[in-house]
């Protein structure tokens, strides 16, 4: 009996003393009675203005790493294998380019098959406006001549506490090697 009680009051103290206390609090885990339907969804739009030796001013993304064949001026030939882009490109809620950002898309994108244009991403939406404060965090493969694909939502902080889901990814315009926007449907199937 008073075993218990010294364990029970114990944990008690744990929990107490725990950093993720507040955690706890702020957050619930709220689980989808099917697992398959979203807790949250949103759609957003990122622009990818890659340099190309003129536009330094407006770029948002630059080759860092190119095979020897090739240079970080001009993307490389053969579905550009082996160019390694790092982009810091605005989130806008419309595809409007000129639209306020509400955050930026930071990470990088390598391609990496010869035959055909396909691409690995790694990157965070990294929120900062009076709706959403936080980050969600993506990686994935992108073969990026269909036209939709998935790629992972592996985590996320702040408003995005925890989040899982699934982003499906869309080019909705491009021009030439400079310019790509993607829409990105955001499923989020762990919510807190
Ligand atoms: C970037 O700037 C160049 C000129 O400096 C302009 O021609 C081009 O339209 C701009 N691109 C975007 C996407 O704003
Ligand atoms: C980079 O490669 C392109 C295409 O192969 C070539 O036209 C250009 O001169 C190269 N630039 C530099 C700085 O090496
Ligand atoms: C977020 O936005 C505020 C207000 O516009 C700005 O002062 C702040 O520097 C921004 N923070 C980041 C990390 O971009
Ligand atoms: C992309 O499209 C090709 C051809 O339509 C298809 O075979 C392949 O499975 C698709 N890949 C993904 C990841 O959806």
């Amino acid at each position: 009996m008073s075993q218990n009680f010294l364990t029970f009051s114990f944990l008690f103290f744990l929990l107490l003393s725990s950093p993720n206390h507040s955690y706890a609090q702020k957050h619930t885990k709220k689980h989808a009675k099917n697992p398959r339907i979203p807790c949250k969804t949103m759609v957003f739009y990122f622009h990818d203005v890659l340099y190309n030796g003129k536009n330094s001013k407006n770029a948002t993304s630059a080759i860092v790493g190119a095979p020897a064949w090739a240079n970080t001026t001009i993307i490389a030939g053969q579905s550009h294998f082996g160019d390694l882009i790092i982009f810091d490109d605005p989130i806008t809620i419309t595809n409007d380019f000129h639209s306020d950002p509400i955050g930026r898309a930071q990470g990088f994108y390598v391609y990496d098959k010869k035959d055909v244009f396909t691409a690995w991403l790694g990157f965070s939406f990294v929120f900062n406006s009076t709706q959403n404060k936080g980050s969600l965090n993506f990686a994935g493969a992108d073969p990026l001549m269909n036209k939709t694909r998935d790629i992972s939502i592996i985590g996320g902080t702040g408003d995005f506490f925890m989040a899982r889901g699934i982003a499906t990814l869309m080019t909705d315009a491009f021009e030439g090697d400079v310019y790509f926007r993607l829409r990105v449907d955001i499923k989020l199937f762990e919510c807190w």
